[in-house]
C-alpha cells in the first residue's frame, strides 16, 4: 500500500473505532496494523485500583503506604514478565529497561507514577504507568526491536511533590528529605520502605544527554478537551507549584466567658486570611491558582476559641516570578489581618517546590503529526497539574500528552477516562515511540 493510502486509511479507521494506529513500517508486514490492547489497558486500570483501598473503603494508595508497596510490588511483577527486569534506584523509582539494537543510543524513557493523593482517583500516574508497560508488551507481541534501548520509569511519591524525578535530576534536598510524607513517615524514611536508599540519593541522578527523550502520557485533570470534544493534548508547559504552611497563632480562651471584642480567634484570622488568598490570585488576569487545602485548628473544640491554626497554602503559575510577586501580595494582606485580629501569622516555605517548565519544542510537533496520522483531533495546552515530566525536562526533551477527564475531576475517586480514549492515548504514545525511535 502506497504510504498516502495508509494513512488516509489509518485516519478514517481510527475515526472510525478510536483505538486503531497506523501500519507499521519497522520489522512488520505490511498490511497489519500495531495497536495497543485497550481491554487489558482498562482491566489493569481497576486491578491496579483494588491496591490501596483502606478499612474505610477510601482510595488510598499514598506514596510509601502499604497500598503504595503492594501496587508497586503487583506491578514489577508484571514488568518481570515483560521481560523488563525491574530494579528500584536510590530514590524508589522503578526501573524497566529493554535493550535496543543499538546499545550506544541513549533509551527513549516513558511512564509515570501510581501513587495517589489521599482519597484519590484511578486514572492520574496509573494511565500513563500502565500504557508504558502495554508497549512493551505490544513490541514484545510483535517482535519488535527498536534502535534505542527503552527505560520504562515509574516514579516514586509523584503526589507528595514529585520526590523521585526530582531526586533523578538532582534537586532533593536533605531539608526536602527531612520533609514529612502524607504517609506519615518522612521522604528519606518513605523512600526506604519503597526499597531506595536515601543516604545514597545521588546515586540516582541522570544527566543531561542520559535520555533521547522523555515521554509521559496522562489524563488531563481537567475539563478542556472534553468540553471541546478534542481526543489530545499536546501539553506546552507545565506549572510552577510553591506550598507555604501558615501558622495563625491567636490565644485559646473560653468560649462563653470571653466577650467578642476580647478575643484572639486563630480559626477567625485563617478565615479571613482563606478570603484574602483567593481575592489576591483573582486580582490579577492569568491562569495562576492558589488555594488553601489544609487546615488544623488547636485545640478543636465547641467551647474553646481557637488557639492555634496551621494552614497549606499552595501557588502555582507558569512562571515563577509571578508566584513570587502572589504571595509578597498575600503576606501584605496577612500582616493587615494580623492586625485587626491580634493574631500573629507566620510561613514557612516548604522543601520541595517545583520550578514551571516548558516541555520540548520539537517533541511536541513530533507528538502532533503522530496524533494526526492517528486521525486524533488536537490542542496544545498547559498542564495546571504538576508532574514528574517538568524536572527531567532540564535534563532531556521532554513531552507531555493528555487524553479527556470525563467531568474534568481528578484528584478524586470520581476521576475517569474512557477505554477509547485511554487506548488513543496509548496508540498515540507508541507511535510517538516509533517516530522518535526513527530519529
Ligand atoms: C499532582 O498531581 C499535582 O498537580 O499536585
Ligand atoms: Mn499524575
Ligand atoms: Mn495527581
Amino acid at each position: 500500500m502506497q504510504r498516502r493510502n495508509f494513512i488516509q486509511q489509518s485516519s478514517l479507521t481510527v475515526i472510525g473505532l478510536g483505538v486503531f494506529g497506523p501500519l507499521l513500517s519497522n520489522n512488520k508486514k505490511a498490511g497489519t496494523v500495531l495497536s495497543v490492547n485497550s481491554k487489558r489497558i482498562e482491566s489493569r486500570i481497576f486491578e491496579l485500583a483494588k491496591f490501596g483501598v483502606d478499612e474505610k473503603g477510601r482510595n488510598y494508595r499514598v506514596a510509601y503506604t502499604k497500598g503504595d508497596i503492594e501496587g508497586r510490588a503487583w506491578f514489577m511483577d508484571l514488568m518481570k514478565k515483560a521481560g523488563l527486569d525491574p530494579t528500584i534506584d536510590a530514590a524508589g523509582n522503578i526501573i524497566g529497561k529493554r535493550k535496543g539494537k543499538n546499545p550506544s543510543l541513549k533509551p527513549i524513557g516513558f511512564g509515570s507514577h501510581i501513587d495517589m493523593v489521599p482519597e484519590g482517583g484511578n486514572y492520574d500516574g496509573t494511565l500513563g504507568s500502565i500504557s508504558a508497560l502495554e508497549i512493551i508488551e505490544v513490541l514484545n507481541e510483535n517482535n519488535i526491536v527498536t534502535e534505542h534501548p527503552l527505560e520504562v520509569i515509574i516514579f516514586g511519591n509523584e503526589e507528595g511533590g514529585t520526590i523521585g524525578s526530582k531526586a533523578m535530576v538532582g534537586e532533593i534536598t536533605n531539608d526536602g528529605l527531612k520533609q514529612k510524607s502524607q504517609s506519615g513517615l518522612t521522604m528519606a524514611e518513605g523512600i526506604k520502605a519503597i526499597g531506595g536508599n536515601p543516604d545514597n540519593i545521588q546515586s540516582c541522578i541522570r544527566k543531561k544527554g542520559d535520555f533521547h527523550a522523555w515521554v509521559e502520557l496522562h489524563i488531563e485533570q481537567g475539563g478542556i478537551l472534553e468540553r471541546e470534544k478534542i481526543q489530545i493534548g499536546v501539553v506546552e508547559g507545565i506549572v510552577g507549584i510553591v506550598h507555604w504552611e501558615v501558622t495563625v497563632e491567636g490565644f485559646a480562651n473560653h468560649a462563653g466567658a470571653t466577650p467578642m471584642n476580647m478575643r484572639q480567634d486563630a480559626l477567625l484570622a485563617a478565615s479571613k486570611f482563606i478570603i484574602a488568598v483567593n481575592e489576591v490570585v483573582n486580582s490579577v488576569k492569568g491562569t495562576q491558582v492558589g488555594t488553601v487545602g489544609k487546615i488544623a485548628v488547636q485545640p478543636g473544640a465547641y467551647n474553646v476559641i481557637p488557639g492555634k491554626v496551621i494552614l497549606g497554602l499552595e501557588i502555582r503559575d507558569l512562571s515563577a516570578q509571578k508566584i513570587e510577586m502572589l504571595f509578597r501580595e498575600i503576606e501584605k494582606r496577612a500582616a493587615a489581618i494580623s492586625a485587626d485580629t491580634k493574631t500573629k501569622i507566620s510561613f514557612e516555605r516548604q522543601p520541595n517546590e517545583s520550578k514551571p517548565a516548558l516541555t520540548d519544542k520539537k517533541l511536541q510537533q513530533t507528538i502532533n503529526a503522530s496524533a494526526k496520522a492517528l486521525g486524533f483531533t488536537t490542542k496544545f495546552m498547559q498542564s495546571g497539574a504538576g508532574h514528574d515530566s517538568q524536572h527531567i525536562a532540564s535534563i532531556a526533551p521532554a513531552a507531555m500528552i493528555f487524553i479527556p477527564s470525563i467531568d474534568g475531576i481528578s484528584h478524586s475517586p470520581k476521576e475517569f477516562s474512557t477505554a477509547t480514549d485511554m487506548a488513543n492515548g496509548a496508540n498515540l504514545l507508541l507511535q510517538t515511540i516509533l517516530k522518535l525511535d526513527k530519529e
